[in-house]
């Protein structure tokens, strides 16, 4: 009692971001790797001490290194989507004085990159909160609190966030349903930092701007992402690794059509193809952001992110269809 910790991890959409905000099916990854977490301490404040948040916000890639720049350190209140989880909980654990909370909350997963950072935050805060009032919550009330707080920070949020920040495994998201996609190979995938990006919810607007202009344009884009969301699920039950890499990169020039992809995101895809991947993608919000890429064998992504840090300066993350446990 007095001090409760949290963690939870990034995301990548495989398939279907954007499309899955208006019900259509989508793919997400968990990205559990060493450095692209989320960690939270809490605790209640000591006599005199003030009520705080301190964010300490770690270069992407490794927790630290001689050549990386200083972690982004913020202090101060707590913010608005973080607020909204702490004093909900507050609130459920029927306190007789509503107590302040002290948080630390340190991540390495970068914002405004389609990782689901906002997330993962909002998740790990959850979690801590959960350790230091003792309300053990259920796994549906931890997907509450984190999608109310995704909500507040996006606008307009599908949930497939929230809900791959604490899964282990790949995550189907469709028409409000959750479930967990076969895998039928083991795969890689490359997670490629493209350096900048903008927030999601700046995405999600231009693109419902974008339909509200365009009759048709939503259907259209809503058929194609689903056929191509389907198709390549059918590709990973079946292992064919090669054929979801194809849906994969057909999924990127689809987000292209639509203004989501940057000269940057679509350099990094051609140069991840070129150098061997068998797909590749913009994922989450776009806009900048990560790019993606699949490869068949470990050794080939290491190969892969290493080519790309070479050539292009970026730092990667690896992670894989299937996770050790379940094999
Ligand atoms: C963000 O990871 C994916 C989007 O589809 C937004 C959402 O699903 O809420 C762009």
């Amino acid at each position: 009692p007095g001090s409760g910790t949290g963690t939870a991890h990034g995301k990548v959409i495989l398939l279907g971001e954007h499309a899955v905000v208006y019900g259509a099916p989508a793919l997400a990854l968990p990205v559990p790797s060493l450095g692209c977490r989320a960690r939270v301490a809490c605790r209640f404040p000591g006599e005199g001490r003030v009520v705080g948040f301190r964010m300490v916000q770690l270069p992407p890639g490794v927790p630290s290194g001689p050549f990386l720049p200083p972690p982004h350190i913020t202090e101060g209140p707590i913010p608005e989507g973080l607020h909204m989880v702490v004093s909900a909980l507050l609130r459920r654990a029927e306190l007789q004085v509503l107590p302040g909370v002290d948080i630390l909350l340190e991540s390495g997963v970068p914002p405004a990159r389609g990782l689901g950072s906002s997330a993962a935050c909002a998740r790990a805060v959850t979690h801590a909160l959960d350790d230091l009032l003792g309300l053990q919550l259920s796994s549906e009330a931890v997907f509450e609190c984190v999608q109310s707080s995704e909500t507040a920070v996006h606008g307009q949020a599908s949930g497939i966030d929230a809900l791959a920040t604490g899964s282990r495994r790949p995550v189907l998201l469709a028409g409000g349903h959750v479930s967990t996609p076969a895998v039928g190979a083991d795969g890689w995938i490359v997670v490629v930092d493209s350096g900048s990006g903008a927030s999601t919810k700046e995405a999600v607007a231009m693109l419902r701007d974008s339909f509200a202009a365009h009759p048709g344009s939503r259907e259209r884009f809503l058929d194609h992402s689903t056929a191509l969301t389907l198709a390549g699920l059918r590709s990973m039950a079946g292992g064919r690794l090669a054929e979801l890499g194809r849906r994969l990169t057909d999924c990127h020039q689809l987000l292209a059509g639509l203004g989501l992809t940057t000269e940057r995101t679509d350099s990094l895809v051609d140069a991840a193809l070129t150098g061997g991947a068998l797909g590749a993608k913009m994922s989450g919000g776009g806009l900048g952001g990560c790019v993606i890429a699949l490869a068949a064998t470990e050794p080939e992504a290491d190969a892969l992110a290493a080519l790309l840090l070479r050539e292009h300066g970026v730092r990667c993350w690896t992670t894989r269809l299937v996770r050790e446990a379940e094999h």
